[in-house]
């Protein structure tokens, strides 16, 4: 592994964690930083470099923008977190500011958009319409963090690891999100085949999984660290080629009929981006629930004033 370079654009609760992460895993032997705040990105690639002796051989460095051009991977991380109470479509005009202005600076970039700043799908929309890269090329993390928590939420639900369950949520990352119950599968067996499933648990899980950041929020003021290795994860399976389908957001070209929305479904992602959707078994209800899905985004992406 090594040999790539990444940056990440915006140094707050977010892009430190997907820093950190990113060291962690070994994939980078670069990694630049860039926050509008310069100084908070000098501090933190000097903190993080202090930390060298402890994760694998990279260098870290705070830069511009327009440095980061020659990187493999750019992650944006930039704009403001939700407040309590406050759903992530809330935070739309104002980041949508910010992320026109990065994609801007990122026209003809040559590697891969990470989005991770919320809304994440609207804004996985504009930054790839700004930056004019490929669709496929423009990933936003999506449903990829609320899949892994309904795993996790799973896990401990059936004592298992979550790697153990597969299971999916599509759609928004936010309040119209679709957990896929009706082809929920552990060990080649349908979820709700095991021993002692009930529907009710359905209710609860997808409630639970739907308000979990709210709940961090409410506590800590912010999340930062699932979506941190959510974020360096992609980067790595991505930049290793590994082909896995995840969950990710990335503006659609006809899969299920849609187009000109970015929203989630299990995706091939490579070292070519975000390359080939899948189209999941769906009941008629979550079929008609995704379609809903769809219809808050593209209204949220309607009322955007630039
Ligand atoms: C969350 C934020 C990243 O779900 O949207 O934790």
């Amino acid at each position: 592994m090594g040999g790539k370079s990444i940056g990440i654009i915006g140094m707050g609760w977010v892009g430190s964690s997907v820093a950190i992460s990113v060291l962690y895993s070994g994939i980078a032997n670069e990694l630049l930083l860039y926050d509008i705040k310069t100084g908070i990105a000098e501090g933190e690639a000097m903190d993080l470099s202090h930390g060298s002796s402890f994760y694998p051989t990279a260098r870290v460095a705070a830069t511009t923008v327009e440095e980061m051009m020659r990187t493999d991977a750019i992650v944006v991380a930039a704009g403001r977190g939700g407040k309590p109470g406050e759903t992530r479509l809330q935070l739309l005009n104002e980041n949508v500011l910010i992320a026109k202005n990065i994609a801007e600076k990122l026209r003809g970039y040559e590697g891969i958009i990470i989005v991770v700043s919320n809304p994440v799908d609207v804004l996985t929309y504009f930054i790839q319409k700004f930056s004019g890269l490929p669709t496929s090329r423009v990933i936003g993390t999506g449903t990829m963090l609320d899949t892994a928590r309904l795993k996790e939420i799973l896990g401990q639900s059936l004592l298992l690891d979550p790697r153990s369950i597969h299971a999916q949520v599509i759609g928004e990352h936010g309040d119209s999100e679709v957990v896929l119950w009706s082809s929920a599968m552990v060990g080649g067996m349908n979820l709700r085949n095991w021993k002692g499933w009930v529907r009710e648990k359905e209710l609860v899980i997808s409630e639970r999984v739907r308000t979990a950041a709210q709940e961090i929020i409410k506590r800590k003021g912010a999340t930062n660290h699932a979506i941190g290795l959510v974020t360096a994860t992609l980067i790595k399976w991505m930049l290793r080629g590994e082909r896995r389908i995840i969950n990710v957001s990335r503006v659609q070209e006809g899969a299920m009929g849609y187009m000109d929305v970015a929203i989630s479904l299990p995706t091939i992602v490579g070292i070519d981006g975000a390359t080939e959707v899948l189209i999941p078994n769906m009941s008629d209800e979550e079929h008609e629930k995704f379609h809903k899905s769809v219809e808050v985004i593209k209204k949220a992406i309607v009322s955007v004033k630039y």
